[in-house]
């Protein structure tokens, strides 16, 4: 994506604006001269003319290949872009495993084939136009024997000969700027291609349903499949107002998927999610996702102060900021930040710890009074203490909470467990009655939930 809006856009405009203006005046240019040409003499214009369409055979026989050529640039150039964001972002993994050299070479190697890719499309370009310079080469001794044997049939006069040899020249100009133009058309193609690519890609598509109170949730049979492995099937799930929900599962069963299901980050296969009692895809997409808000484990941080990060531009009161605030926890470490909530977090957040980015982004959430709260271990990094502090603050709110955590003291306080296996809900009820009742239950506890 970013080499595409980096780099294909300013070549496929620059391509543009150098040739559009060029290729107007010369087409005039060319209509001009043509008609000098054959004012001056028709038959040796007829010469001229007949060399043209080699133009046109040498751009239409070379320009499938050029296209190729032009793609595999464009895909090398992506992957060059793609390996330096990589290591950017990976510095400290990288240097953590002493994987410099590694990541260096495999650069190097990026880089190198591109510029091969690069080189073949340019030489190709330049053996087109080589042969175009070729055939205009040929041309004036065709004109010239041609010619003086028009003379001395005594067609035309040796000054016209002279003064159509001294003009014919002028026809190839505006013939090489053209025949240049399709062929630099034939390489942009595939750049205009990649950035269509991204205009023509789904839109989200909103209901336009509005959404005042999430009363309740319900998963009715559902299935999904990420590229045609199946993660639900067939999934049936009833969230009522003011619950709190515990969903486990080993990791990877499909917790998260849930979840994006419900936010319509992906639409379901078949079954139905409903929201008081109508599928979500009637609602509108804004309201759905500020009756319904998630925080996941790494939520992004923005480049901007802790405050900004949670308004995100809106405009609050003192009091609701305050009160996001303290159901987070935040005021707890805020005071060891230099500048407070105007203390810039950094990139993505990085002069935060784990515990103290979650805390913000679970501000961020109730900042919002959501009816729903889910949290996808969006408090894997807190203490169980502060952890179990944010739960009892939360309970307070009177709001729908959906919690996916591994630690067993936060699953505990449920009202109610669901358990996810192989895509469906295998048991569910409180945790007393799942340690009796649910064998799956137990196995997970006994193998993978932290117990505190
Ligand atoms: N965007 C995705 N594309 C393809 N497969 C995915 C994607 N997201 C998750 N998966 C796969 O779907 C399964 C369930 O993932 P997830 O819902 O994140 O599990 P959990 O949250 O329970 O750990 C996993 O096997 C994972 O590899
Ligand atoms: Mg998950």
């Amino acid at each position: 994506m970013i080499a595409r809006v980096s780099s294909d856009i300013p070549n496929f405009s620059e391509s543009l604006s150098a040739a559009i203006p060029g290729i107007s005046l010369n087409i005039m240019a060319l209509i001009i001269f043509s008609g000098v040409l054959i004012y001056l003499s028709w038959q040796l214009a007829l010469v001229v003319f007949a060399t043209l369409p080699f133009y046109n055979i040498s751009i239409n026989t070379f320009n499938k290949k050029l296209k190729k050529l032009s793609k595999l640039e464009r895909e090398k150039n992506s992957k060059v872009m793609e390996g330096i964001r990589e290591s950017i972002e990976g510095t400290l993994t990288i240097k953590r495993f002493n994987k410099s050299n590694y990541f260096i070479e495999a650069l190097k190697s990026y880089i190198n084939d591109w510029i091969k890719a690069s080189n073949k499309h340019n030489l190709f370009i330049q053996s087109i136009e080589d042969f175009i310079t070729f055939i205009r080469g040929i041309c004036p001794i065709i004109v010239l024997s041609f010619g003086g044997y028009l003379v001395m049939k005594g067609d035309i006069t040796l000054g016209t000969l002279i003064g159509f040899y001294s003009f014919m020249n002028w026809i190839y100009e505006p013939v090489r700027v053209i025949s240049h133009f399709f062929i630099s058309l034939q390489s942009t193609i595939p750049v205009f291609k990649r950035i269509k690519e991204i205009h023509e890609m789904e839109e989200e598509t909103s209901g336009l349903e509005l959404l005042n109170k999430v009363k309740n949730i319900e998963y009715r049979n559902v299935y999904f499949s990420y590229d045609s492995i199946p993660i639900l099937e067939g999934l049936n799930l009833k969230i009522r107002s003011n619950e709190r929900i515990a969903i486990v599962g080993e990791s990877g069963s499909g917790k998260t998927t849930v979840i994006k299901l419900v936010m319509r980050y992906f639409n379901v296969d078949k079954g139905n999610i409903l929201v008081n009692g109508k599928s979500i895809v009637e609602y509108s997409l804004h309201d759905l996702r500020r009756k319904i808000i998630v925080v996941h484990q790494n939520d992004f941080l923005f480049n901007m102060s802790i405050r900004e990060n949670i308004l995100l531009g809106e405009k609050f009161s003192e009091k609701e900021f305050t009160n996001a605030i303290k159901v987070a926890c935040i005021d707890k470490f805020i005071n060891e930040l230099g500048k407070g909530y105007d203390t810039i977090v950094g990139e993505r957040g990085t002069r935060l710890s784990d515990g103290q980015k979650q805390r913000i982004a679970i501000a961020r959430a109730v900042i919002r009074k959501p009816d729903v709260l889910i949290l996808d271990e969006a408090t894997s990094g807190i203490d169980s203490q502060t952890e179990a502090e944010i739960f009892k603050n939360l309970q307070n709110l009177n709001i729908t909470v959906i919690i996916i955590s591994h630690r067993l003291s936060t699953i505990k306080k449920a009202d109610r467990i669901i358990v996810l296996h192989k895509g469906r809900v295998i048991c569910e009820g409180n945790h007393e009655n799942l340690l009796k009742n649910c064998r799956k239950y137990n196995d997970i506890i006994r193998n993978q939930l932290i117990v505190v």
